[in-house]
Order: structure tokens, then C-alpha cells, then sequence
């Protein structure tokens, strides 16, 4: 069976970069209507642009989810979609810091872009959703939804809290055939890991992976292509971990 999303709107948050963009461009071979969000007015502008120039059903919105107005213009807008189909809660921060020295705002701005803005994205289109008695729901999380390591305190606040969000809305909308999982990667090769790891850190971890390599962000969609596809039928409120087997040694 071919995956092929012809008709099916979906949202991927974050999709401007790294594991967001590689979704969205595959979602887009594959024929979806996408809305998609970056944080960048210059950027969205010139993608945008190019969309129309390249025929892409790729509509992009300037959101900045550390900021609840400009939420909830975007939920506004997304009101006025007709239907919804899925929605990947991608877009995500992650400040690395000790507990001690962790500062509130660091706290507030990680909570609201990583657990609070996918908490009322998934509340405005389980609404449209449950209508159509259809949708996906993918929230993407991270190793650290299951483990931590030092730093990680407040990241892995928010990615435990998001896999129990998953968990618990999929028992709120299984019955409206929604189905809702949590997509947890390992350690990929994105400006947010480059960002956090050194080059050398970079192949330390890689030593430490059972694949003994980074994943690169098609590793990540493939499992979030299935996840939005109609070969998910029964699949729900699990937390898919792909991390090259990482977090069993
Ligand atoms: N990379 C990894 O190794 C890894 C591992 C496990 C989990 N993850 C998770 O996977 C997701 C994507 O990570 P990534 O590595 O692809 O990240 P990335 O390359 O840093 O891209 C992050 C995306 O989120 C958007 N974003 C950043 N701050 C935002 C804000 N305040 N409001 C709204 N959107 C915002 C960015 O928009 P702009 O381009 O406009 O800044 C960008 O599109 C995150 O949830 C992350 O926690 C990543």
C-alpha cells in the first residue's frame, strides 16, 4: 500500500526547520493540504512565496507559541479551516541549564511552546475532528519523555507531561476514531542537537547508540508518516521511541 494523503489537511507545527520541515516536505510529496508555522515573518513570507511558485500545498503562519496572543490568533485562524485532518505537534525548545540556575522565564517559555501550545492546538481540532469521526494526532517528544540527564530538567518536565497528554487524550477521543501518539527521537541531527552537542559530543553519542550513528530527520518522519497515515488504525496513546536504541543499554 502506497501512503498518499490527497484530500487530508494536516498542521505540522515547526515546520520551517529540522524534523518539522523533513514532515512537512514529505507530507507534501505525498499530497497533503499542510499548514505549517515558523517563528520568522521574513522567512514565512519568502516561503510562502515559493510555495506558490513551486505549486506546494503548504500554507505557513508566523506563530510564536512563547507568546499566547499569537496563539490564539493562529487558533482563530485555524477555526475558519473547513476540515482538519492531523496535527503534529512539532515545534520545541529546549534550554539547557542546571535546576539551580534555571531561570522562570526559561521555565514559562518551555512549558508554554513544548506542552501548553500543543494542550490547545489538540483542543481546537479534536472539536473539528470528532465532527468528522477522523483524525491524527502526533505529538513529538523525546528520550527524555522516558529518561533524563543532567541539564534536562525542565525539557524533560515538558516531554514526560507531553507523552501524558497524549495518554490521556487518546482515552478521551479513541471512540471518535482519533488516534493519538507521542513520536519520541533520540538524538538528531538538527540545528537544535548542533546547537546542544558538540561535534565532538556529537560523535561520543554515536559511539554510545546501539545503530552507532545519529538519526537524521527522515528517520523521524517515516514514523510520523505511518502515525498520520490510514495504515494507523488501532494504534494509540503509545509513545513511539526512535532512538536508534538508545534507551535500552
Ligand atoms: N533534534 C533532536 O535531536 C531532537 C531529539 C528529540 C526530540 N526533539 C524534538 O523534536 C522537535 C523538533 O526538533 P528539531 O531538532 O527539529 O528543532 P529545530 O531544528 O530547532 O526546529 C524547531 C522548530 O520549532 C520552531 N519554534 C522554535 N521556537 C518556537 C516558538 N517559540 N514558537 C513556535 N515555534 C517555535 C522553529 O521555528 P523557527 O525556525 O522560526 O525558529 C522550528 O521550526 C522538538 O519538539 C524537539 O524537542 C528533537
Amino acid at each position: 500500500m502506497r501512503f498518499d494523503f490527497t484530500g487530508k489537511t494536516i498542521i505540522v507545527t515547526g515546520a520551517t526547520r529540522g524534523i518539522g520541515k523533513q514532515i512537512a516536505d514529505d507530507l507534501a510529496e505525498l499530497k497533503a493540504n499542510l499548514i505549517l508555522t515558523g517563528t520568522n515573518p521574513d522567512e514565512i513570507d519568502m516561503l510562502n512565496r515559493s510555495a506558490i511558485t513551486n505549486s506546494t500545498s503548504k500554507k505557513y503562519h508566523c506563530v510564536n507559541f512563547s507568546e499566547n496572543e499569537s496563539l490564539l490568533e493562529f487558533i482563530d485562524e485555524l477555526k475558519k479551516t473547513d476540515r482538519v485532518h492531523g496535527l503534529i505537534n512539532n515545534a520545541g525548545i529546549n534550554r539547557l541549564n542546571y535546576i539551580d540556575e534555571t531561570l522562570i522565564e526559561d521555565w514559562n517559555d518551555m512549558i508554554s511552546v513544548n506542552l501548553s501550545a500543543p494542550f490547545q492546538l489538540i483542543r481546537c481540532v479534536s472539536e473539528k475532528m470528532k465532527k468528522q469521526s477522523y483524525g491524527r494526532i502526533v505529538n513529538v517528544a523525546s528520550i527524555f519523555s522516558k529518561i533524563s540527564k543532567e541539564r534536562r530538567s525542565v525539557y524533560s518536565a515538558t516531554k514526560f507531561g507531553i507523552h501524558g497528554l497524549t495518554v490521556g487524550v487518546s482515552n478521551d477521543l479513541a471512540r471518535h476514531n482519533i488516534l493519538v501518539n507521542t513520536l519520541s527521537p533520540g538524538f538528531v541531527l538538527t540545528d537544535l542537537t548542533r546547537k546542544n552537542l558538540s561535534e565532538k559530543e556529537q560523535l561520543e553519542m554515536a559511539q554510545m547508540i546501539p545503530a552507532r550513528r545519529l538519526a537524521v530527520t527522515r528517520d523521524i518522519s517515516n514514523v510520523a508518516i505511518f502515525l498520520m497515515s490510514d495504515l494507523n488504525q488501532y494504534l494509540t496513546g503509545q509513545n513511539i521511541v526512535v532512538d536508534g536504541g538508545f534507551t535500552n543499554i
